[in-house]
């Protein structure tokens, strides 16, 4: 039977109204979940009806005697995270409840500040409410994106985590390792015998990642005029999917397999050149500093110093307030010798794996129009997952949860990971690159051409 004990720390904030709780009301919906409690938890006087009914407005379609059911079965505790008197009685309210359901297995839910992640790691842990469990029953905890804020910060938390919990407890989240099309990477490349023998330096020319997005700061921009481009969705988002992209071939595809693949390569980036770009207008954006410097868009250019990569340059861009939402992976293959007359040129063969909005695969390749002419036209064949396996995708945070239940660590990052990111990210701050700024709903500043022409190639996505 797969039972859990929820325990949200961060009950009465932003993730939890809109993800989680949701993603737990689907879950038993679904029945993939068939007894559960909620313990929800946090700094300010609530209660289980509230912070229930803040959930309300992200769910569709509620069913009566589902949403009964969380009704019954959450409970709210007021909760100091520095205070471990109060850990004590956070304690008793699970433990009262588990015995009331029948629970045993416990997922601590740490939807805080990274800030906070020590003491709560350390209080969970001296209290007992988080035990050095192996297999069953379960206790793990996840903690939610920011992990740190620098390598310093994430290696204090991870050093912190050792401390209380074994590794396979652990589950450091980046929500793009839960999409459809993320978790596919490393599929198409391992089954398709006409992909894995050409996914090396000898046939593909570059990689092209973009992560432009339409969306501005949302009400976060207290955090993001902290972070930033580079430690908003580069030192995660973005280096998880070179990673995946990169990777030698893992002994299965799942877990700490994988982990250990996208570990050596991410301690192999080096960070080559690029540019930094802000939108005009962000400096009257609530919450930033009028003189803030902070990128929201970033061009960069990076290479992998693998035998595999060698000479092969990753191109990532990302940014606020662009012309579209796009998240994709564009692989330019190397130009073949063209067998056809003088001046005919052979356009090179492009593979993209589209992550969002639409996810789908492309591969551009080249055909003879119709009719006598011998020339090449370049064609597309495309697979759309909403053509062949229709538009009913289950939500980032539903998967994550189901996932984190059934233990399978591919969803989260390892302490290694994080620490070989953030590196990165404090290498290409060192290089101090150009900044310049760029009008809203353009694709970025109108230097990105010169950098682009400087390295002779054309933005693919
Ligand atoms: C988050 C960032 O991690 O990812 C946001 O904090 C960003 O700033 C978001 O908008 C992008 O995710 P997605 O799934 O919309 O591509």
């Amino acid at each position: 039977m797969t039972e859990c004990t929820f325990i949200i720390i961060g009950a009465t904030g932003d993730l939890s109204k809109r993800m989680l709780l949701p993603a737990i009301y689907k879950l038993v919906a679904n029945g993939k979940l068939e007894n559960f409690a909620i313990v929800g938890a946090a700094l300010s006087e609530s209660t289980a009806t509230e912070i229930l009914e803040r959930a309300k407005p992200f769910l569709k379609d509620i069913d009566k005697n589902i949403w009964q059911r969380l009704v019954e079965r959450t409970v709210y505790q007021q909760l100091d995270v520095t205070n471990f008197e109060e850990f004590q009685t956070l304690k008793n309210v699970i433990k009262t409840i588990e015995q009331q359901f029948n629970l045993k297995n416990r997922l601590v839910y740490c939807a805080t500040a990274a800030y906070f992640f020590c003491n709560i790691t350390e209080n969970l842990g001296k209290s007992g409410i988080l035990q050095r469990t192996k297999e069953k029953p379960w206790h793990r905890i996840v903690y939610e994106k920011p992990f740190g804020h620098d390598l310093a910060s994430a290696h204090k938390i991870n050093t912190c985590i050792t401390r209380y919990v074994d590794e396979n407890q652990v589950f450091r989240i980046d929500h793009y390792l839960t999409k459809e099309l993320v978790a596919n990477i490393a599929l198409l490349r391992f089954t398709n015998i006409i992909f894995e023998p050409l996914w090396n330096n000898a046939y593909i020319d570059q990689v092209h990642i973009t992560l432009s997005e339409t969306l501005g700061l949302e009400g976060r921009g207290r955090y993001y005029d902290k972070y930033g481009v580079l430690k908003d969705v580069i030192q995660n988002h973005a280096l998880q999917l070179l990673a995946l992209t990169a990777m030698e071939p893992p002994q299965q595809l799942t877990g700490d397999y994988i982990r250990e693949r996208k570990a050596e390569i991410l301690k192999k980036i080096i960070p080559d050149d690029g540019i930094l770009g802000q939108y005009s207008g962000y400096n009257n954006e609530k919450d930033i500093l009028p003189d803030s410097q902070t990128a929201t868009f970033t061009l960069l250019r990076l290479f992998v110093d693998t035998p595999r990569w060698k000479g092969v340059p990753f191109y990532i861009k990302a940014g606020k307030r662009l012309d579209k939402k796009l998240t994709s992976i564009t692989i330019k293959f190397r130009e073949i010798y063209c067998p056809l007359e003088e001046g005919q040129d052979c356009p090179c063969n492009y593979l993209t794996i589209q992550i969002s909005p639409h996810p789908s695969f492309c591969l551009e390749l080249n055909i003879k129009p119709l009719g006598i002419a011998q020339n090449v036209h370049p064609v597309k064949m495309d697979f759309s997952y909403l053509n062949s396996f229709g538009p009913k995708t289950p939500a980032a945070y539903e998967i994550l949860l189901e996932q984190i239940i059934q233990g399978e660590q591919a969803v989260s990052v390892r302490s290694d990971e994080i620490e070989y990111a953030w590196d990165v990210i404090e290498r290409i701050e060192k290089m101090k690159l150009p900044f310049y700024t760029y009008e809203q709903k353009s694709n970025g500043p109108k230097e990105m051409e010169t950098f682009l022409n400087k390295y002779q190639t054309r933005w693919r996505s």
